[in-house]
């Protein structure tokens, strides 16, 4: 993995075993979060992409997907290639460089299992706002804010340290200054919630 001062403390990609165990359907999770076939989307922080192919299905390929680590783009961009997923763009960035690096704004920003270790949260939804087309919407997906020896997946304690966690209300006291409004809450079991944002006029 490429670590360097702009990578987010505390979001290396997990390892396939235990995160495909965690995360059976991913497109069902994704379904679950609103995401529908007519958006346009952004995976940020798409890790090595356990979610960004099922996405790029679910909207037809108008999908872009965005990180840091050009090894984890590698890695999500032929795992797409091999189940036949087309995008629209993959960008290697660091995600406070938004809006720069898009072409065009989107209806949804997925951020899933890093919003944690954003050292300056507000200021990433800040630049989530403006990629966002009106009414667009942020889904931010956290760890449960439980103690880590309580979220076990394949017989060990897995996930951010506890301190690292965040409430759905911790999230909504960064995010919602940003111009977003809480739009739904929902419960990934079994250790996750989705907190999905809407970009307020
Ligand atoms: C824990 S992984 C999650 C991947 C994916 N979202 C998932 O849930 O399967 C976090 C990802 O954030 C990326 N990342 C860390 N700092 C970043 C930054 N400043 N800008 C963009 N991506 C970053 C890492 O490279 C890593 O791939």
């Amino acid at each position: 993995m490429t670590e360097h001062e702009a990578f987010f403390p505390a979001t290396g990609m997990p390892d396939r075993d235990w995160w495909s165990a965690l995360w059976p359907d991913p497109e069902g999770t994704l379904r679950a979060l609103g995401i529908t076939p007519d958006m346009t989307v952004l995976d940020l922080c798409c890790g090595d992409g356990w979610f960004t192919g099922p996405l790029a299905g679910l909207v037809g390929g108008r999908c872009y997907a965005l990180d840091i680590d050009q090894e984890m783009l590698a890695k999500a961009r032929e795992e797409a290639t091999r189940t036949g997923a087309q995008l629209a763009g993959w960008i290697e960035g660091d995600a406070r460089d938004l809006p720069a690096l898009l072409p065009e704004k989107v209806d949804f920003v997925l951020v899933a299992n890093t919003f944690h270790g954003v050292p300056d949260q507000s200021a990433l939804a800040t630049a989530v706002a403006a990629i966002l087309k009106p009414g667009g919407s942020f889904a931010i997906v956290n760890w449960h804010a439980k103690p880590r020896e309580e979220t076990p997946v394949l017989g060990e304690p897995r996930g951010p340290r506890t301190e690292m966690r965040m409430t759905p209300e911790q999230t909504r006291a960064v995010v919602e200054p940003a111009g977003f409004e809480l739009d739904k809450l929902v419960e990934l079991p079994p250790f996750h919630y989705g907190a999905v944002f809407r970009l307020q006029d």
